[in-house]
């Protein structure tokens, strides 16, 4: 009899044990599920975000650049005024980095002359677009179309700091087109 009762006693203590074992392997999966879960949905915001908000410059430039200056940069004679074989130009002069940045920020308003052909438009500013992604599409500007073999030796790509720099002046479309005059001084 005693030995039944310690026998029963051992069974029980082994079940309790195998119970014991089962519960924390269910809880530890669980808690590795939640944990997978977690990471699948930070991926996925990043992602997200990554989309609505930055793009690359080339996808950038087709979607707030191409519709004036065209899908090749050659713009519309007389209208828009071309990027390709004209932004190196830009970039080269003294305050060159500077205007190009400007432009994008407070926008351009005032009669332009472009070899030879005149445009007298307006641009508007496009300030809503974060530093790197301005700093992104005019570097794009300047390589795309063959630009890049005309640039000065010593460029290098404008930085989002450099951006963030020109940002909080009091400028609007027809100081930009002085600081151009001031460009085109020294010609
Ligand atoms: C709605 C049409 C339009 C859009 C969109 C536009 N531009 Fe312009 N852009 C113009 C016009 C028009 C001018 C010339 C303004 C003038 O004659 O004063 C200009 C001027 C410029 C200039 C100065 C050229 C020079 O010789 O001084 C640059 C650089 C430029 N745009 C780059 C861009 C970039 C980069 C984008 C995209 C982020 C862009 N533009 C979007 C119409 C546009």
């Amino acid at each position: 009899m005693k030995l039944r009762m310690r026998r029963e006693a051992w069974l029980v203590l082994g079940m309790l044990l195998v119970v014991v074992v089962l519960a924390g392997a269910i809880v530890y999966s669980m808690y590795l599920f939640q944990q997978r879960q977690q990471a699948a949905q930070a991926e996925t915001a990043t992602t997200t975000a990554e989309s609505t908000d930055a793009m690359p410059g080339e996808q950038r430039y087709a979607r707030s650049c191409a519709a004036c200056h065209g899908v090749d940069g050659t713009g519309r004679r007389g209208s828009f005024p071309p990027l390709a074989g004209h932004m190196p130009d830009l970039v080269a002069r003294d305050g060159g980095r500077e205007y190009i940045i400007d432009v994008l920020l407070y926008g351009l308003s005032g009669p332009i002359e472009i070899d030879g052909v005149a445009y007298r438009g307006f641009m508007a500013p496009v300030s809503r677009l974060d530093d790197r992604e301005i700093a992104d599409v005019l570097n794009h500007s300047l390589h795309a179309w063959g630009n890049d073999e005309q640039l000065p030796a010593d460029f290098e790509s404008i930085r989002a700091d450099e951006v963030a720099q020109r940002r909080g002046r009091q400028m609007g479309p027809a100081d930009v087109h002085e600081a151009r005059a001031a460009l085109f001084d020294e010609d």
